[in-house]
């Protein structure tokens, strides 16, 4: 599966906006885990690793971040700073996450619970599984 943007509902409202997600229609896994990053010192780089099982979909809830992602071939930069969007990440997908505004805030939506042995530390280990 490749990695792909994910449009949520947009409800629209003079009070305010509401977005939603439900995994059954929504995102392509049943979400196990929501966990958030934030209060991210300037120039920050969270992630830099891979999941073997672990899918993700991450949203920036406020402010703006960069998810940059490698499936083995080539690196792609997504950039997000909406709440009604995030992007899929599959699994076994390099992902870093850098270039957070100030008081942004970034929800991961996971597929498992967390799981330290699922987690890949070695880039030239990763590329070489891609490439079996
Ligand atoms: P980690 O996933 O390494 O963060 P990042 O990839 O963004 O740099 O997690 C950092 C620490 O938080 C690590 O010690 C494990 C802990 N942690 C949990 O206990 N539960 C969780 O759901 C997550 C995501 C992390």
């Amino acid at each position: 599966m490749k990695h792909k943007i994910i449009q949520l509902p947009k409800v629209i409202d003079e009070r305010g906006n509401l977005s939603f997600i439900e995994s059954a229609n929504h995102i392509p896994f049943k979400i196990a885990r929501v966990y958030w990053i934030y209060d991210v010192p300037g120039g920050e780089i969270r992630g830099s690793h891979a999941f073997k099982d672990q899918e993700e979909f991450i949203i920036a809830l406020s402010g703006s971040f960069d998810v940059v992602l490698h499936d083995g071939q080539e690196e792609h930069k997504i950039s997000l700073n909406r709440s009604y969007y995030g992007v899929f990440v599959p699994k076994m997908t390099w992902r870093r996450l850098e270039n957070f505004s100030t008081n942004s805030l970034c929800l991961v939506i996971s597929s498992t619970d967390y799981n330290e042995d699922d987690y890949i530390w070695e880039f030239d280990w990763f590329i070489n599984e891609k490439q079996k």
